[in-house]
């Protein structure tokens, strides 16, 4: 008889990882909780109606199904205590505990982190106080950046190139908490994944998000409205010089300090003149990395996890898809700031074959109907073997899909391509 396995989270990233979870042949069935009409609709997977951040709520329904692993989705549970909760019962649970999640969940905590064990990372300040900030800014030259501390879904940073901007930014931030302000560094982003447990560090292919609403990184900052994996510029020198200067050092970081942890580690980096350095950790896998990242996983996900979950020695690396794979993120008319729910989707039962998948995040359904939900809607995915062609084949699908005011970016992977 195979596992059962339940997933936090109902996003498309949820979606990506319930679908490769139910590919596995030891998998029976996997649980979202609460996942969307993407996940219900896959074999094996089934949606449960509970708040994946209510720890009891999760505990007790994990024990009654007799779970074999819980994969902890989004930041939210982690920061919430969810994992602590699910290790304290006994379950095995993939995700790191609250303090492993404190690099995510605190801002301020990484920098100090990452200053405590040589991460190359922006110089910084921390500030809890108006005039201390606002001197800081006087003695340090623009742009800089202002982030909030605690999490924000991607509300909480601003990027300062004028005076009064970066004014009204600590103004508004300290409201809420601790704020940092940082130095800009230029350069190119990408998102480096690795699982690691207890200093054990097992990294995922590269890939590269697109965080403004518009073509040419234009417009304001969203969750996340495209990717894609592998990227040129994560080769494989860079990749082993992040590994060697910020997840190695980070994994043994995290041991020095005694903070258990077993999860993904997402460094956010700026890759400059100077080399790679880290904007943010995340503790998470990224959406909408996961959806190409999935694509292309062929390794076992549930082994995998469950191997890291038990603090068993992980496999020497991946095995992945040679393809690139690309999402593109449909998103709701609106979107980021007040986005229409609602609307009918049309489009949505079109065969893509093999090599397109349709990942759902804010959907719901309406008897048989698939509804808009929330911003980011749809994130549609190809694999291709080309980036070119990955591209080619998500934007064929994409084509096939209508509803009012829906919007997306035309310019997926430009990065990439231009590199390439
Ligand atoms: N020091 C920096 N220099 C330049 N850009 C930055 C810097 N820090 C953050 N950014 C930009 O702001 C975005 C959001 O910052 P990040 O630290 O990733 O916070 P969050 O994802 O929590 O919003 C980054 O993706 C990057 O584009
Ligand atoms: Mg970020």
């Amino acid at each position: 008889m195979g596992a059962k396995v339940m997933v936090l989270g109902g996003g498309g990233r949820e979606h990506a990882i319930a679908w490769k979870l139910a590919q596995s042949a030891e998998v029976a069935e996997v649980y979202c909780v609460p996942g969307n009409p993407g996940t219900a609709a896959e074999a094996k997977v089934h949606n449960l109606a509970l708040k994946p951040t209510d720890a009891d709520q999760v505990v007790a329904a994990a024990h009654a199904l007799g779970i074999a692993l819980v994969v902890i989705g989004p930041e939210a549970p982690l920061v919430a205590g969810v994992g602590d909760a699910l290790r304290r019962a006994g379950i095995p649970v993939f995700g790191p505990n609250t303090a492993g999640a404190m690099l995510e969940g605190s801002k301020a905590h990484a920098k100090a982190f990452m200053e405590r064990h040589g991460l190359p990372t922006a110089r910084y300040g921390r500030f809890t106080d108006t005039d201390a900030a606002l001197g800081y800014l006087r003695d340090h030259p623009l742009p800089v950046v202002v982030k909030a501390d605690g999490l924000a879904a991607g509300k909480g940073v601003v990027v300062a190139f004028e005076q009064t901007d970066a004014e009204a930014a600590v103004r508004q931030f300290l409201q809420w908490g601790p704020i940092i302000i940082e130095e800009f560094l230029a350069g190119e982003e990408a998102s480096f994944i690795a699982i690691v447990v207890d200093g054990q560090v097992l990294p995922l292919a590269g890939s590269q998000d697109h965080k403004r609403l518009r073509d040419g990184d234009q417009g304001p900052n969203t969750g996340g409205m495209g990717a894609y994996s592998p990227t040129p510029i994560l080769d494989t020198a860079m990749s082993e010089r992040v590994l060697r200067e910020v997840m190695r050092p980070a994994a043994q970081g995290l041991m020095t300090d005694r903070t258990p942890y077993c999860g993904f580690l997402y460094a956010g980096l700026m890759i400059g003149s100077t080399g790679p350095k880290v904007l943010e950790f995340n503790c998470r896998l990224g959406d909408p990395e996961t959806q190409p990242l999935m694509m292309r996983l062929r390794s076992d996900l549930y082994t995998l996890l469950l191997t890291a979950a038990c603090g068993d020695p992980l496999p020497k690396a991946l095995d992945w898809d040679s393809r690139a794979a690309l999402c593109v993120v449909l998103a709701a008319a609106g979107y980021p700031d007040h986005p229409q729910v609602g609307d009918p989707i049309l489009g949505l039962n079109k065969t893509q074959g093999d090599a397109v998948k349709i990942f759902h995040a804010g959907t719901t359904a309406d008897d048989d109907t698939v509804i808009t939900a929330g911003g980011r809607v749809l994130g549609v995915t190809a694999l291709g073997e080309s980036l070119a062609i990955a591209q080619q084949r998500a934007y064929a699908a994409v084509a096939d899909i209508r509803w009012p005011g829906l919007q997306y970016r035309q310019d997926i992977g430009y990065r990439g391509l231009r590199r390439a």
